[in-house]
């Protein structure tokens, strides 16, 4: 997918703003910026871009708050987004339905995996590898890992967790070079910062690096315009993969269930 180079740094409130941004901060923009074009060539409105950037003293919301919690729609129009009730027992099929929806770029990701022919395992990590995303942004990879490991493998867990550092490293044993938006938007002196730098030193050294290594090669490709993808492909895949509480995610009384119900009300006051 192309960026306008101007076009993205005035999204981000121009160049001053881009400036004094952390290098992290600006590559989470850019990340988002992208997944924000190919919901709009599909006919989706996003404007949460500009939630990685350091909030003005007017904001009423973090930028790193989830899609879930701030206002959408083109800028001078911003609406809460309306949610449906969820089912009593909620799977995560209808978290994709309800609350993760239009899900456009990690449904891409995992259908490049499907395509390419990568282990179940690969596929249902790049399917879920954003999605915490709607919860909150900052450090995603963290936050999404802890949020699925009750009900994935570890070393799926463990894959997307990783993933967001490794992106930022290459591996041509697999085809995966420095992304070349980065290169032309944040120039070719980008420093990740120690603690991204010690969790690829890390993830480098483990047995399940290709795992997350397989997530960034189909994070890569996972913004083509205008293709949408249907969550039906994966549905067996989730089956067998993701084992799904019988009271329904969020009242399993799991480690993580209160994300799960975070994202079901997020209205709730207390
Ligand atoms: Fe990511
Ligand atoms: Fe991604």
């Amino acid at each position: 997918m192309e960026v306008d180079r101007r076009a993205f740094i005035a999204s981000l409130g121009g160049a001053a703003v881009v400036d004094a941004m952390c290098p992290e901060a600006k590559a989470e923009a850019l990340e988002h910026h992208l997944s924000d074009l190919l919901d709009a060539s599909l006919g989706y409105t996003h404007h949460h871009e500009e939630q990685v950037v350091a909030a003005p003293p007017e904001a009423t919301v973090r930028r790193g708050a989830g899609s879930l919690f701030t206002p959408q729609g083109p800028q001078d129009d911003r609406k809460m987004p309306v949610l449906a009730p969820m089912p009593d027992k909620p799977t995560l099929v209808d978290f994709f339905n309800l609350r993760f929806a239009p899900a456009n770029h990690v449904l891409q990701s995992a259908t490049r995996a499907l395509k390419t022919g990568m282990s179940e395992e690969v596929i249902l990590a790049c399917l879920l590898h954003d999605v915490v995303q709607n919860l909150i942004k900052v450090d995603h990879g963290w936050w999404g890992a802890q949020m699925i490991e009750p009900y994935v493998s570890e070393k799926l867990s463990w894959a997307i967790r990783y993933h967001q550092a490794l992106r930022f490293y290459p591996d041509s044993s697999v085809g995966y070079e420095y992304p070349e938006l980065y290169v032309r938007i944040y120039g070719k002196d980008y420093v990740p910062p120690p603690y991204i730098k010690a969790a690829y030193e890390f993830a480098k050294k483990h047995k399940w690096y290709m795992e997350a290594r397989l997530i960034t090669v189909n994070d890569l490709y996972a913004f083509e315009p205008g293709v949408q993808v249907s969550l039906d492909p994966f549905i067996d895949i989730i089956g067998r993969n993701f084992k799904q509480p019988k009271e329904g995610l969020g009242f399993d009384n799991s480690k993580t269930a209160h994300m799960w119900r975070t994202m079901m009300y997020p209205d709730n006051p207390l």
